[in-house]
């Protein structure tokens, strides 16, 4: 009950998730290809990682790669990884810096070595970093990330570390990606699609959603502060009702 308590005083964001959505319809609109529009998606990530940083927001989760995107032309995978691979060389020094850790959720055990190597690199140089976690959710899918953590939840069992009757919402939450990270306060999607798309089901059961018609490519410090003000104005029950949340 205390926990809950304290995340009703504090009405700020202190874990913000976004779907970053529209980088393909960005550059359509403009007779560019895909590659174009995730290249200007990276540069929305990089402000935006800036922009939590002057806001102190403790925690950026971003959806870059999703299970399903595997799926995706290899062309465009390879696009995908690559930038991802420019982004981590570029940013690394400044993360250090300015002490952002980074932290990857998803099936890593599909990315390739040498992208799972820069990823474990920075993460380890970044370790130290206390101002903010960026969270970068890489072949990633929510469904997944529960099924991981309930057959290690399972084996746990099977081995007696934990009593079946013992086994509670905890049990699961500490065997998740995100074990030891706050659920989401906020979670925003771009682009004008309006669902959550297997991204962080289980620790956004009580987030606040905000979804834009914005691009991807388009966000920055005003969209932010639309959603963030947005947020502001939201009362978080969690499931008790206005008198006791007023009380
Ligand atoms: C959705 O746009 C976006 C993605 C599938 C990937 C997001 C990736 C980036 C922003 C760049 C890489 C990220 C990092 C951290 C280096 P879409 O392609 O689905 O757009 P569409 O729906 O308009 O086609």
């Amino acid at each position: 009950m205390s926990e809950i308590v304290i995340d009703i005083v504090e009405s700020s964001v202190q874990h913000l998730a976004i779907i970053m959505d529209g980088n393909g319809r960005w550059a359509k609109q403009r007779d560019l290809p895909r590659l174009a529009g995730h290249q200007q998606g990276v540069e929305a990530v990089k402000r935006i990682v800036d922009e939590c940083v002057q806001r102190k927001i403790r925690y950026l989760s971003l959806f870059a790669f999703s299970s399903e995107n595997w799926g995706r032309p290899q062309a465009e995978v390879d696009a995908l990884m690559s930038l991802l691979l420019q982004f981590l060389a570029s940013q690394q020094q400044k993360m250090v810096a300015e002490g952002i850790k980074l932290h990857v959720i998803g099936d890593l055990s599909r990315l390739s070595i040498s992208v799972r190597d820069a990823l474990a690199d920075v993460e380890q140089k970044t370790s130290l970093g206390e101002n903010m976690t960026l969270i970068l959710a890489l072949s990633y899918g929510g469904r997944d990330e529960i099924v991981r953590a309930a057959k290690q939840a399972a084996k746990q069992v099977l081995v007696g570390e934990i009593e079946i009757d013992q086994f509670d919402d905890s049990s699961l939450t500490a065997c998740l990606d995100t074990a030891g990270l706050p659920d989401p306060d906020l979670l925003i999607r771009t682009s004008g699609e309006v669902r959550v798309s297997n991204f962080l089901l289980w620790q956004t059961a009580y987030a606040e959603m905000y979804f834009t018609d914005v691009l991807w490519p388009d966000f920055g410090s005003e969209e932010l502060d639309k959603a963030l003000n947005e947020y502001s104005r939201r009362k978080r029950r969690f499931g008790l009702t206005d008198d006791q949340i007023d009380s």
